[in-house]
């Protein structure tokens, strides 16, 4: 792969988009190359937590790239859209817990990369917008229907309508990352926090982001069932055993990450 590379190290696998003289601009092979990386990581069962970061020290991801898309058609323009939801929905889907280290610019489709990961950490240099009106286009990359999830709707509305960038502290305030942190530490902070998700009942882990993931389209009758299901199956599971038995014996657990 050209652009897009992942390492994997004690079961966090750190996928990195490297474009740098794009600000890692999304075309459509690294689109494709983030593809590729994200199946290959849903299918690797020690896995356990996926980092999403961008090269460099000036961008996470500046958007799409506005070179391609410039001459597109209509009916071009809409199977673009199309093919970047489809990529960040599997994100979304993704059976592991998956952590965007921003460490840098995050706009427009870069925005909504981040947007579709789990967890937001930011650096304190980070830049996050969706200013595809400057561009003459609205968002197309799933930006009006998570932003506001994250952030409800007032704030998605200023951003999305008015396109303004806001700096990392902004976003933190509004709870569209999770921290902010010094530039030097981000992927340390990231690579901690990951950590510490790997650590977990890894069946648990991935159970908890499936209940997640139905709260936010589910009405809550249907998400309460859903939970109950989950909660269920984890006692099917080698590490719920391990988990409750070292509690009452007083000891840290160890477990198999086992179904
Ligand atoms: C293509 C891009 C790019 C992008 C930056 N570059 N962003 N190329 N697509 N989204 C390129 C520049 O053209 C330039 O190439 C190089 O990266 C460095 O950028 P500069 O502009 O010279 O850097 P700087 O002056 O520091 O400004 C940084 C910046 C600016 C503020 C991030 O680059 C910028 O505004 N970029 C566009 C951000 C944006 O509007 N993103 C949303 C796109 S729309 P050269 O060859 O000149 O060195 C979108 C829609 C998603 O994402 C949904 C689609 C369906």
């Amino acid at each position: 792969m050209d652009y897009v590379k992942v390492e994997r190290r004690d079961g966090v696998a750190v996928i990195t988009i490297d474009r740098q003289p794009a600000l890692n601009a999304l075309n459509w092979q690294v689109l494709d190359e983030l593809s590729d990386a994200l199946d290959a990581v849903a299918s690797d069962a020690e896995t356990r937590v996926v980092v999403i970061t961008g090269a460099g020290d000036r961008a996470f991801v500046a958007g799409a790239d506005i070179e391609a898309m410039q001459p597109m058609s209509v009916p071009e323009a809409r199977e673009w859209a199309v093919l970047g939801q489809r990529i960040f929905s599997k994100i979304e889907s993704l059976p592991q817990p998956v952590i965007a280290a921003i460490n840098g610019y995050a706009l427009g489709g870069g925005c909504e990369l981040a947007l579709a990961c789990d967890i937001r950490i930011a650096s304190d240099r980070a830049k996050l917008g969706q200013p595809e009106v400057t561009l003459g286009i609205t968002t197309g990359f799933g930006g009006s229907q998570r932003l506001p999830r994250v952030v409800g709707p007032g704030w998605a509305r200023q951003m999305i309508l008015s396109g303004d960038v806001l700096d990392a502290a902004t976003a933190e305030r509004i709870g569209l990352v999770n921290a902010v942190v010094p530039a030097a530490e981000l992927m340390a902070e990231a690579m901690k926090l990951a950590a510490k998700i790997a650590s977990r009942g890894a069946v648990a882990v991935r159970l908890a982001k499936r209940a997640l993931n139905v709260s936010m389209d589910a009405d809550l009758e249907t998400g309460l069932r859903f939970e109950a299901e989950v909660f269920g199956e984890c006692f099917g599971t080698p590490d719920q055993k391990e988990g409750m038995k070292a509690f009452l014996e007083k000891r840290k657990p160890v477990f198999t990450g086992k179904w």
